[in-house]
């Protein structure tokens, strides 16, 4: 492939061809996907993307937009050897204004840089997840990523009031203006919002931030049933006021992150399954949630901790959010993203173990999740990364409940030979052609969301 006129447009430290330097680039986090590039190529403005997509769209050259790479779908996997734009040099924060509660930055900016620079001036970006100091703001905007607060602020989509991208012709478009209103016609954010690189590359966003509470409050609570535990997620969910997250896992998962990290667990006896609530609000939270839906579980739990401040609810915390490392140690995990309608989160956790053994009854199966939200992470061990019998009978049990294939993670390589399970041939086919008006010679991130 002629690279000159790359380098040209990027500047030396703007493209990278060396192989020995690629790896960061095209193995993706879960290790299930790995590819080859001729280039990993690093722009610092909107202009050079723009000239990169333009330049790509005239030879027909296919490229991956990628962020921190940490998706967990390979979706920015260069996986037919395609080019690499990576955003990392793309990190400035433009903007905090402090009279809005609007953010203006760069896609490259970690989600971690959007918190840190919203808290400095007195407020808080709605969206958190654990990979928040790799994971970037343009990855984020592109899987419409979910994480633990989607209960209280909703996903990104909901937070985007601006987009700045670039489309399969090398085009600028969108706007930053973070009008509150703004009906001229279809919703270029929301479109771009989840579409995983296929239709555009982000460049720049506003985003909207919100006054974080006075007072937050972790609670883990430790139950010796599956269905005790469920049941209280749909009181917690009916109650919401000061509930910002509501995360599930099971005792398999906690003794693994406590093997594995050296952690010693929340309590010595072996139970069933455990929430962790997150509330945030105005003071006496305390008080408030003693009187609300788990009153009754707070009284007369003897498996309740509390986490009052940033230190014991980091704590309490690292017994969720470390679930994704210590499985991924544990060996290369089937990762199935799948979220439940209302009432069937129950019916899903207690079936799926027996789907599974009905395939292959020597798999371990790790579940944790945003109960409150009816997502759950479900992460098979055992068969060959290739091997996609239990994908394929797990998702198609999801889609038999009516739930999601995938629920906030996005559809990737990994998920793309099963949309059919959630979307009909018509609407598959108005994606497509939704992708062509976008990206006439298909060169955006080829193989992600439809199969090649
Ligand atoms: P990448 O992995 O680089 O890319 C992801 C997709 O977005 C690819 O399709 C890529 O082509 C596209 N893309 C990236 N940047 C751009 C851009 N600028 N323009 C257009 N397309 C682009 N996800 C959740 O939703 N919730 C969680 O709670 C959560 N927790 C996680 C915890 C851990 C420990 C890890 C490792 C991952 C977690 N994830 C979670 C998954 C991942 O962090 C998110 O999907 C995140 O949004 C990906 O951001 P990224 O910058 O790493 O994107
Ligand atoms: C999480 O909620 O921790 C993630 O989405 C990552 C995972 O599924 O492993
Ligand atoms: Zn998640």
């Amino acid at each position: 492939m002629e690279l000159e006129s790359l380098r040209t447009i990027l500047g030396v430290k703007g493209i990278v061809t060396d192989p020995s330097l690629h790896s960061a680039y095209t193995v993706d986090w879960t290790r299930r996907y790995s590819g080859v590039t001729p280039a990993v190529l690093l722009p610092e403005t909107t202009e050079q993307v723009s000239r990169v997509v333009t330049w790509c769209y005239e030879n027909s050259v296919a490229l991956v937009p990628q962020g921190g790479n940490t998706g967990m779908v390979g979706g920015a996997t260069p996986v037919n050897g395609e080019l690499v734009l990576s955003l990392k040099r793309m990190t400035e924060i433009e903007e905090v204004d402090d009279s809005t509660g609007q953010i203006v930055a760069q896609a490259g900016a970690t989600l971690g840089d959007i918190q840190q620079a919203a808290s400095l001036l007195g407020w808080k970006y709605g969206v958190d997840l654990s990979a928040r100091d790799s994971a970037s703001i343009g990855g984020t905007i592109a899987t419409n990523a979910g994480g633990s607060q989607v209960l209280r602020h909703g996903n990104t989509r909901e937070q985007i009031l601006g987009l700045e991208a670039v489309s399969g012709t090398g085009d600028v478009i969108g706007d930053l203006r973070g009008l509150s209103k703004d009906n001229t016609g279809y919703h270029l954010p929301g479109l771009l919002c989840g579409s995983e690189g296929t239709l555009a590359v982000v460049t720049r966003s506003r985003l909207r931030l919100v006054r974080p509470p006075e007072e937050e409050l972790s609670i883990l609570l430790g139950f010796k049933s599956l269905n005790e535990a469920l049941g209280i997620v749909e009181e917690i969910r009916k109650s919401l006021e000061d509930v910002q997250a509501c995360e599930v896992f099971f005792q398999n998962g906690l003794n693994l992150v406590c093997e594995k990290f050296g952690i010693p667990p929340p309590w010595d006896t072996q139970l069933v399954a455990y929430l962790l609530i997150d509330a945030g609000g105005q003071l006496g939270l305390e008080e408030r949630i003693s009187k609300g839906p788990l009153s009754n579980s707070l009284n007369a739990s003897n498996f309740v901790a509390y986490g009052n401040d940033s230190q014991s609810r980091k704590r309490l915390w690292q017994y969720r959010d470390l679930h994704t490392e210590a499985i991924s140690a544990a060996g290369i995990p089937h990762k199935l993203d799948v979220s439940l309608p209302h009432g069937k989160l129950n019916e899903f956790c207690n079936g799926v173990r027996e789907v599974i053994s009905e395939i292959d009854n020597e798999t371990q199966l790790f579940l944790f999740g945003h109960a409150g939200d009816g997502n759950i992470h479900v992460n098979i061990l055992g068969p060959d990364p290739d091997n996609l019998a239990v994908d394929i009978a797990v998702l198609k049990y999801v889609a038999s409940l009516g739930g999601s294939i995938s629920a906030e993670h996005g559809v990737g390589r990994a998920k793309a030979h099963h949309l059919y399970l959630n979307r009909t041939a018509t609407e598959l086919d108005i994606f497509r052609k939704i992708k062509a008006v976008f990206d006439p010679a298909g060169i955006l991130n080829p193989g992600a969301i439809f199969p090649r």
